[in-house]
């Protein structure tokens, strides 16, 4: 089950599936200086709270990508005039050079291919398009393999090696501009989560509808080990003949 279409993700993460709601989106759009004449992708764009957000305070129409089909329908019911697609972040249908920007929030930890999932950012954006990342991350990455023996569909089974990101992002072809810690968001969730499910474990117990409470217990202690943290990266894709 995708945790993503589950009412109790929604209860605690509001519109916007992930930490910080719009503050992010916000400072990405100030600082790419983003106006209504560009072509935005948003890249695992859930139940369409970006593209609504754009629409409403910059008048910029953006292109949603989802591979629910459920959230999508949300999406489109929200957002009529935009336009939404259902396909993998691994395999965009768009044609080379066709955004402007690309916003991927809370979505690549969750990609299974992230290689080629970056491979596609860059080819679909143009010469010095932005790409707006925001994460999940492991501060202690000692324990993140451990993490993939569960099978929860959530960002933070899929942490980010921040470092590693930016070394893979380099060498796709992108300029990092900005690397920015915003792990409050991620805590002030927590702290919403437990308030509202009692515990971290519980909440885990009813988005991974079928697992045993032992499983769920384990998965937050290995969580717990690798210190989750939450950033912030604005990259560029780099222009020029070999950009
Ligand atoms: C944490 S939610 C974030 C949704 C949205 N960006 C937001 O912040 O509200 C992650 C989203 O990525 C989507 N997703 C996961 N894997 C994907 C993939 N390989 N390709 C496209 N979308 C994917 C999920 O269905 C979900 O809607």
């Amino acid at each position: 089950m995708n945790a993503y279409e589950s009412c109790c993700m929604q209860e605690v993460t509001g519109e916007t599936l992930r930490p910080g709601g719009f503050e992010l989106t916000k400072k990405a759009v100030r600082f790419c200086s983003l106006d209504k004449e560009d072509n935005v992708l948003d890249l695992g764009c859930g139940r369409g709270a970006t593209i609504e957000y754009l629409w409403r305070e910059h008048l910029i129409r953006a292109t949603g990508v989802d591979l629910s089909q459920k959230l999508l329908k949300i999406a489109k019911e929200k957002n009529p005039l935009s336009k939404f697609v259902f396909a993998k972040g691994d395999s965009l249908p768009f044609d080379n050079n066709s955004f402007e920007c690309v916003f991927a929030e809370c979505t690549l930890s969750l990609m299974d291919h992230l290689q080629e999932t970056l491979k596609e950012a860059h080819r679909v954006l143009s010469n010095d398009g932005w790409f707006v990342i925001t994460d999940v991350y492991a501060k202690n990455p000692e324990a993140i393999d451990e993490l993939t023996n569960f099978s929860i569909t959530s960002c933070v089974r899929g942490l980010h090696q921040l470092p590693l990101l930016e070394e893979k992002l380099e060498k796709m072809g992108f300029e990092i501009i900005l690397v920015e810690d915003h792990s409050h968001f991620l805590k002030e969730l927590m702290v919403k989560i437990i308030f509202s499910h009692g515990s971290m474990s519980a909440f885990w117990s009813k988005t991974m509808s079928g697992e045993k409470t032992q499983t769920c217990c384990s998965f937050e202690k290995t969580l717990q080990q690798c210190k989750p943290g939450y950033f912030m990266i604005l990259a560029r894709k780099k222009g020029g003949k070999n950009g």
